[in-house]
């Protein structure tokens, strides 16, 4: 079943965990369209590793709508959130609805996430305004890194974490339906979670929020450069059960060519998963993947 912004908010109300991964292009996009998961996100976190960028700051919209376009056509029964880049939507309301809206018209996209709190909550109200849905992102916002000091954990003090409840309830006076906390301690995302009406998806977040996100790459251990404390690598466990699979196998030859289960395509899918049981049933993230309080 596709998930619409008023099952993803039942989820919420009923106390049922959002499974949620970031996916660039077709194949991937296939392959978990064949699992359980309940979003998609095509980041601009592609910029970095899919296109090889060293950040995430030059992906250029036209990258991210090809992407988003791709993943579409691999994933149609998900519901896909669209990343506005750096330069998409910070100079007007203008640029922040017509960018917005090439998401949804030229790639299908069902919604789109743009990095900001209180600063950027009159764009997320432009764009919910134009008829779409928006999911807010704050905390760590690798687009503006750079003047907050570099990739690092945010709510530790006092100020930070009352400029995080001001986001959260500006966020949500724009009309978002849900708001990304990027790489904040598990006791400051629960009290924000407890707090807020709209749903809370996390990323390095702790487990006590409504949903997780993870990077596709991190999960698959594909990303050869940084890996964060919050990413699990989902292989080394989903490798029995693909042998395994392989083994029932009299005629490996014929299975690939019939199945397409004898490679990676299969193993992503065993390994995302295993990814929305955990997250389904509070397993993931435990304290290995989350940051010190
Ligand atoms: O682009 C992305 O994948 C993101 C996550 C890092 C939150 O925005």
């Amino acid at each position: 079943m596709k998930h619409s912004v008023k099952s993803l908010k039942n989820m919420r109300v009923s106390g049922q965990q959002i499974s949620w991964l970031t996916c660039y292009e077709y194949s991937f996009a296939s392959s978990l369209n064949r699992t359980d998961l309940d979003m998609i996100l095509v980041g601009d976190s592609g910029g970095m590793v899919s296109l090889g960028y060293s950040d995430t700051v030059p992906v250029s919209m036209d990258e991210m709508i090809l992407l988003a376009s791709a993943v579409r056509r691999g994933a149609p029964d998900k519901f896909i959130v669209g990343d506005m880049p750096k330069g998409s939507y910070e100079a007007s309301d203008y640029d922040a609805v017509t960018n917005a809206m090439r998401f949804v018209k030229e790639a299908g996209c069902d919604a789109i996430k743009l990095e900001g709190g209180s600063n950027m909550s009159h764009r997320a109200k432009a764009i919910v305004e134009s008829g779409i849905s928006v999911v807010g992102h704050i905390g760590l916002t690798p687009q503006t890194s750079a003047s907050f000091g570099g990739y690092r954990v945010v709510g530790r003090d006092v100020d930070e974490i009352e400029g995080l409840q001001t986001s959260i309830r500006d966020l949500e006076e724009a009309g978002v339906f849900a708001i990304l906390l990027e790489a904040i301690p598990p006791l400051a995302s629960k009290r924000l979670a407890e707090k807020a009406n709209s749903i809370i998806l996390g990323i390095g977040a702790g487990k006590f929020v409504h949903g997780q996100l993870l990077i596709l790459h991190d999960l698959l251990g594909l990303y050869p450069s940084f890996r964060p404390k919050f990413a699990k690598c989902y292989v080394p466990d989903s490798i029995p059960v693909f042998t395994a699979l392989l083994n029932s196998q009299p005629d490996l030859v014929a299975f690939g060519r019939t199945t397409r289960q004898d490679g990676i395509y299969e193993i992503t899918r065993i390994a995302v998963s295993n990814y929305v049981n955990d997250v389904r049933n509070g397993d993931f993230p435990d304290e290995t993947y989350s940051y010190k309080d």
